[in-house]
């Protein structure tokens, strides 16, 4: 069988989680890591039996047997580390959101598009079964018209200056970390919203610590979409429509589990799907699925949806009158 053989860019945190997934995948191959540190790419490497260990990042994206390239950066580091994958010919994965602002994103997709090298947003929420499985209840009609979409994500963790939530030289803030689900998954049910509405609370390191985003469809149809740190909360979701309502209780952007109920609340089917290893090897997958099937986009996370959602986004941060110094 074709061996799809896999970069890793970065031996951060998010890499870790993305390798421990990939490695299971039939068909890829974890072939080489890139670290700024030398050492931190060796222990990264025999963690996960990964032959090659490259000290920068040009060297790995140069290597010629190299078919694609995760992306694990902080966000601020996106663009410049897509383009620099995109030119050595490879094709890309990268840790969302896709980039900073949509002029950024544009400008990646076309390239790609120009290359015909594939491309994707680690959406990894959009790969998960039981969000295929809300997909389809939405798609067959089983909550009739979209009217209110509500969800929140919040992360617990306390002040923490230096972490990349709260640091606004790498492009942190709830915006581009956390408000990215919830925005990525109602556009994806119901395509470019026609107004959007938010306010933000700015905090002392420069970044959104909370906001609070509204989406509006002109079919009548409304997101109400919180997000933001320091508060420890479940994170559901719910879907409520004109016939029925999806509920998804637990940490909706991950979930394993989700109801589609009637008006009344009542029960009328339920989903349960626990993860074959930690939720990442969803997206893996469909990578590599993608590649051997010769395929640039992805159908689960398309190019235009992750565009859709930097433009919403950058609407949010317009309305705020906020910018990061390095754009
Ligand atoms: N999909 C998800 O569930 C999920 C979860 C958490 C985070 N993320 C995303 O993943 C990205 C990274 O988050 P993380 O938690 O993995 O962070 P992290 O542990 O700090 O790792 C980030 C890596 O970026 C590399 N890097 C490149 N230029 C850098 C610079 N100038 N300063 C510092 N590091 C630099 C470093 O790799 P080297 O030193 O090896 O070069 C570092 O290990 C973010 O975009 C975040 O939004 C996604």
């Amino acid at each position: 069988m074709k061996q799809i053989n896999w970069g890793i860019l970065a031996a951060g945190r998010i890499s870790s989680w993305f390798c421990t997934a990939l490695r299971t995948v039939e068909g890829a191959r974890i072939l080489a890591v890139g670290s700024r540190t030398k050492e931190k790419g060796e222990a990264f490497a025999a963690r996960f039996e990964i032959e090659r260990v490259y000290a920068s990042y040009d060297e790995l994206v140069a290597d010629p047997e190299i078919d694609v390239i995760y992306i694990g950066v902080h966000t601020r580091y996106h663009y410049e580390n897509i383009l620099r994958c995109l030119r050595a010919g490879k094709s890309v994965v990268c840790e969302k959101s896709l980039t900073v602002n949509a002029a950024q994103a544009e400008e990646v997709i076309r390239l790609a598009r120009e290359k015909k090298l594939f491309l994707m947003e680690a959406m990894w929420s959009k790969c998960l079964p039981v969000y295929l499985q809300v997909k389809q209840w939405v798609q067959e009609g089983q909550i009739g018209d979209i009217k209110m979409f509500k969800a929140e994500f919040f992360t617990p963790g306390k002040f923490d200056p230096p972490h990349r939530l709260y640091n606004h030289s790498i492009g942190g803030g709830a915006l581009l970390d956390l408000s990215v689900y919830p925005v990525a998954y109602i556009c994806s049910l119901l395509g470019t919203p026609d107004r959007v509405d938010s306010t933000a609370y700015i905090g002392e390191t420069n970044v959104d610590v909370d906001d609070s985003i509204v989406l509006r469809w002109n079919s009548g149809a409304f997101a109400h979409i919180c997000c933001g740190f320091n508060i420890a909360q479940e994170n559901p979701a719910v879907l409520i429509g004109s016939k029925g309502k999806i509920t998804i209780d637990h940490n909706f952007l991950s979930a394993t589990s989700a109801q589609l109920r009637d008006l009344n609340n009542e029960i009328v089917a339920e989903v349960s799907i626990p993860y074959e290893v930690n939720g990442y090897e969803y997206e893996a997958k469909e990578v590599n699925r993608c590649l051997l099937e010769g395929k640039i986009e992805s159908a689960l996370v398309p190019l235009d949806e992750s565009l859709t959602v930097m433009r919403v986004l950058d609407e949010c941060r317009n309305q705020w009158g906020f910018r990061f110094a390095f754009e």
